[in-house]
């Protein structure tokens, strides 16, 4: 934690201390707030009457809302790795897709693309009205104060999301047990979930571990490594394990739990077949490129000098490195299954996710 000071720290805390107030006035005003809709129907609350209650608190299970069924959806994060897949496949699944980015005159996506900045309410609160389901697809991982501004972005997000008027919010986080002495980054996307939610609209999180598919930045951090160095020399983290999934399938999952009124108010693991340590995953990667590798692991290293030494042989910066780094010494694998039953399909393997991210990169090569 050198680089991390005490300030750094005590910010952090603090911060950390402020979202639990914030998160008991939330639960007081979401408390009033039910108390006035009781009281105008006594039936239930209005983002249960479309989408039906959380699995916790239901007797039997809620059938699926129709498939033919159109939603309009926001999609945050639009532009990226993840929501340049997403958007299309809403459309194709038949929802109406508005595509919130800060650069909308430079946005080539699917859907309507809107501006909006998950760090300003008012222009979220603009583009998220009308809509029924939003999806949150954003991070700050390259800031250094990623922390503080990704907990504000999900607070004004989910109270901009509640005066809109969206019924449900779906979100993409971070695998790793809250038992385990979680990285900042990681603890951060778990706080995520619950600022989201602070504001009374249900949220569905889906927590991943490594993304495979070309442009994800913790796969391209892979690819580069292998093909940029014969021989690596790399730290304990070479042996922690991960549980990867192709992006195709993280798409099925964020499309098939919009569809699911199961689905409401709960978070799932998802991953795909294989349990693969950081070493494993990088000489696969080799094998199927046809290079060779050589990993040899160096307990010394430690995650400062990992970090600029990554930002040298590949692109991803050194404030992105560095979080990812630290990251890597939790354990990110599945816990809980139950995504499977309820979005049933068969996850891709991980040699096949690594030759479909190939195949991708050599399409957009073209
Ligand atoms: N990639 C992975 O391997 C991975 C693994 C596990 C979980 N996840 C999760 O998946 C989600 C999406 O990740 P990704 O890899 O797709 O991210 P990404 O490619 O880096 O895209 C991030 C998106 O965030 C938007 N954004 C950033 N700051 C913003 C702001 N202030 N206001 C509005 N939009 C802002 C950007 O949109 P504009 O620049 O157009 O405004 C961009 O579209 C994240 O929650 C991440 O934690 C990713």
């Amino acid at each position: 934690m050198e680089e991390f000071d005490d300030g750094y720290w005590s910010a952090f805390r603090e911060h950390d201390r402020r979202v639990r107030e914030e998160l008991v006035d939330g639960r007081r005003h979401l408390f009033e707030a039910e108390m006035k809709e009781d009281r105008r129907s006594p039936g239930r609350p209005a983002h249960e009457a479309r989408l039906g209650r959380p699995r916790e608190v239901q007797k039997a299970r809620q059938p699926p809302i129709s498939e033919s069924e159109s939603m309009k959806v926001l999609v945050a994060g639009a532009s990226g790795f993840v929501g340049g897949r997403l958007c299309p496949a809403l459309q194709e699944a038949g929802h109406e897709v508005r595509a919130m980015t800060r650069h909308p005159e430079t946005y080539r996506g699917a859907g309507e693309p809107v501006r909006a900045d998950v760090l300003d309410g008012k222009s979220l609160a603009a583009a998220a009205q009308g809509c029924e389901v939003a999806y949150y697809l954003v991070h700050s991982l390259d800031d250094a104060n990623f922390v503080l501004r990704d907990a504000n972005a999900a607070r004004a997000f989910g109270y901009a999301a509640a005066k809109a008027g969206v019924e449900r919010i779906i979100y993409l986080g971070g695998l790793g047990e809250d038992s385990d002495d979680l990285s900042a980054h990681l603890r951060s996307r778990r706080e995520v979930e619950a600022l989201l939610g602070c504001a009374d609209v249900p949220v569905t999180t889906l927590r991943a571990g490594i993304i495979v598919g070309h442009g994800g930045i913790s796969w391209e951090m892979t690819r580069q490594l292998v093909e940029h160095l014969p021989a690596m020399i790399t730290p304990r983290w070479v042996r922690t394990k991960t549980q990867p999934i192709a992006v195709s399938d993280v798409i099925r999952y964020l499309v098939g739990v919009l569809e699911l009124a199961e689905a409401v108010g709960r978070a799932f693991d998802i991953g795909g077949p294989d349990i693969l340590e950081y070493g494993e995953m990088m000489r696969r990667v080799a094998a199927i490129e046809g290079r060779k590798l050589v990993v040899v692991p160096v307990p010394l290293l430690s995650p400062s000098l990992s970090a600029r030494w990554l930002s040298l042989v590949t692109d991803v910066d050194a404030q992105t490195g560095r979080s990812l780094i630290d990251s890597m010494s939790n354990e990110v694998i599945v816990c809980d299954n139950s995504i499977r039953a309820l979005v049933p399909f068969e996850p891709m393997d991980y040699n096949s996710a690594v030759a479909q991210a190939l195949g991708e990169r050599a399409e957009a090569g073209r």
